[in-house]
């Protein structure tokens, strides 16, 4: 449905907006980064830091960001162009809007390499019920390895992951170019409830067969000198890959939602859904780490190589399996469809192109860069496209469109959002938009105004220069010891 005259897109109700926006946050950086970087990052540390930085910096930038949406009514740098004329700010703070589309293009080419893991191993369940039957466990008499070297085995074979890769982007274009209520909206409305059922079923699984003490004393005992410098950039690019975030998503999301909606309240509802579940991913798969005696630092393999194990002990395991797999591929589908969204968006309004052939130049664009990524799992593997940049000396090119969006495009996007917000745009126009009253909307003030942009700039540097950040953490660490 148009929004009467501008020709602009529109949910079709409140909770479609909050579906999709939940569907975005959603998906793949909680199941699969989230378990990654926290086992990568020492466990505790990390994972605190982590909800601190959703609660004081992301939840204040997700409302900056849907706020500036729903007054812009455009794509991502119109918006933020709207908010800016209606300030008497000049138009060029919309680059936020353009870093942040071009930043969710690059995150949708590797995005989809993981989502076509992801259908790797549907297909893979699928064929091991046929093989199993419905009551077994999964991978009936195979050993550990076996099942652990199944990712590896993938990685192998470099056209099986191109296509793979690019059989995700098809679908993701597919329903991006149906638009938003008959398209984008239909993904979030149906698939993101059968997420929710599945998700919590297979955690209370978890909870009752795995060595779920040691997951919980793993994940939430904070240990101070583990919070390096590097640390804290993983766990904000964490928080802010988690949320949708600095990437334009929630500014074009935002842009289609109603008048009536309350935007304070839906971001809440956002970043809770957004954080439960990706600590409940933790509490469902490191027992399963621990309990079977793997590695918690194995990094991306995590979700893929050590759920299938304890898939195989389990009653029903293959179809346990199969169900979690299925319900993975929904969030990260209803996630990729943001992320395509962006772009397509911006080129729509941009170009004056449908928002079928948008979808086909945008895809193509991640289609080329995707291949690439997807080869950097075997026939690229040695080839490391930043390695002058010392945070991302060792990353091939699919870690290096990761590391970048994360660590750096999110977190200045960031800042520049809550500089604008907070500083250039009219404090009336904000007031108005942002669904808070008192103390909260004081709060909130404060945080996008001082907080944010300070902690992100302090966090960014510390990330940069990890070697300066530790004399100063030592610093403090001194000074607490001679109080304690
Ligand atoms: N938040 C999504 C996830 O956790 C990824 C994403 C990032 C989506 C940025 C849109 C924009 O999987």
């Amino acid at each position: 449905m148009a929004a009467a005259g501008s020709g602009h897109e529109n949910w079709s109700s409140r909770s479609a907006f909050i579906l999709a926006a939940v569907g975005s946050a959603v998906g793949l950086g909680n199941m699969w980064r989230f378990p990654a970087e926290a086992g990568e990052n020492g466990g505790g540390a990390f994972v605190l830091f982590y909800i601190f930085c959703v609660l004081l910096i992301g939840l204040p930038v997700l409302l900056s960001e849907v706020l500036i949406g729903r007054h812009g009514q455009a794509s991502a740098p119109d918006s933020v162009r709207k908010v800016a004329r209606d300030s008497n700010a000049s138009g060029g703070w919309s680059i936020i809007g353009s870093l942040g589309v071009f930043a969710a293009f690059l995150i949708l080419s590797f995005y989809c390499v993981v989502g076509g893991w992801v259908l790797y191993y549907v297909g893979v369940f699928v064929s091991d019920l046929f093989q199993t039957g419905l009551t077994g466990g999964a991978f009936d008499g195979r050993a550990a390895e076996d099942i652990e070297g199944l990712l590896p085995g993938l990685f192998g074979n470099g056209g099986l992951m191109v296509g793979l890769n690019l059989g995700f982007l098809a679908v993701t274009m597919f329903f991006v170019a149906r638009g938003v209520s008959s398209g984008i909206e239909w993904v979030a409305v149906y698939l993101m409830p059968i997420f929710f059922l599945l998700f919590l079923g297979i955690t209370i699984y978890g909870a009752f067969t795995g060595n779920f003490s040691e997951a919980v004393s793993y994940l939430f005992t904070f240990d101070f000198s583990k919070l390096t410098g590097e640390v804290m950039l993983a766990a904000v690019g964490q928080a802010f890959f988690s949320l949708s975030l600095g990437v334009a998503g929630m500014i074009t999301y935002g842009s289609y939602a109603n008048r009536d909606t309350n935007l304070g309240q839906t971001s809440g509802i956002i970043a809770g859904a957004d954080t439960g579940v990706a600590l409940l991913a933790g509490l469902a798969i490191f027992p399963i780490v621990f309990a079977a005696g793997l590695s918690a630092s194995a990094g991306p393999g995590l979700m893929f190589q050590s759920l299938p194990i304890a898939f195989q002990a389990m009653p029903f395991g293959s179809l346990i399996g199969l169900a979690f797999f299925v319900m993975v591929f929904f969030a990260a589908l209803t996630s990729s469809v943001s992320l395509l969204e962006a772009p397509v968006a911006f080129l729509k309004d941009k170009v004056r192109i449908s928002r079928a052939m948008a979808t086909i130049l945008v895809g193509a664009g991640a289609a080329l860069l995707g291949v690439l990524a997807s080869l950097s799992f075997n026939d690229m593997a040695e080839f490391y496209p930043l390695s002058f940049i010392p945070l991302f000396a060792e990353a091939n090119f699919f870690d290096a469109l990761d590391g970048v969006t994360a660590k750096l495009f999110m977190p200045i996007g960031a800042i520049l959002t809550c500089i604008f917000v907070g500083w250039i745009a009219d404090a009336r126009l904000i007031d108005d938009e942002n669904g808070l009253d008192g103390a909260l909307h004081q709060t909130w003030r404060a945080l996008v105004r001082y907080v944010c942009p300070i902690a992100l700039f302090l966090i960014l540097l510390a990330g940069i220069f990890p070697e300066t950040a530790a004399i100063v953490m030592e610093g403090i660490a001194a000074r607490f010891s001679r109080f304690g």
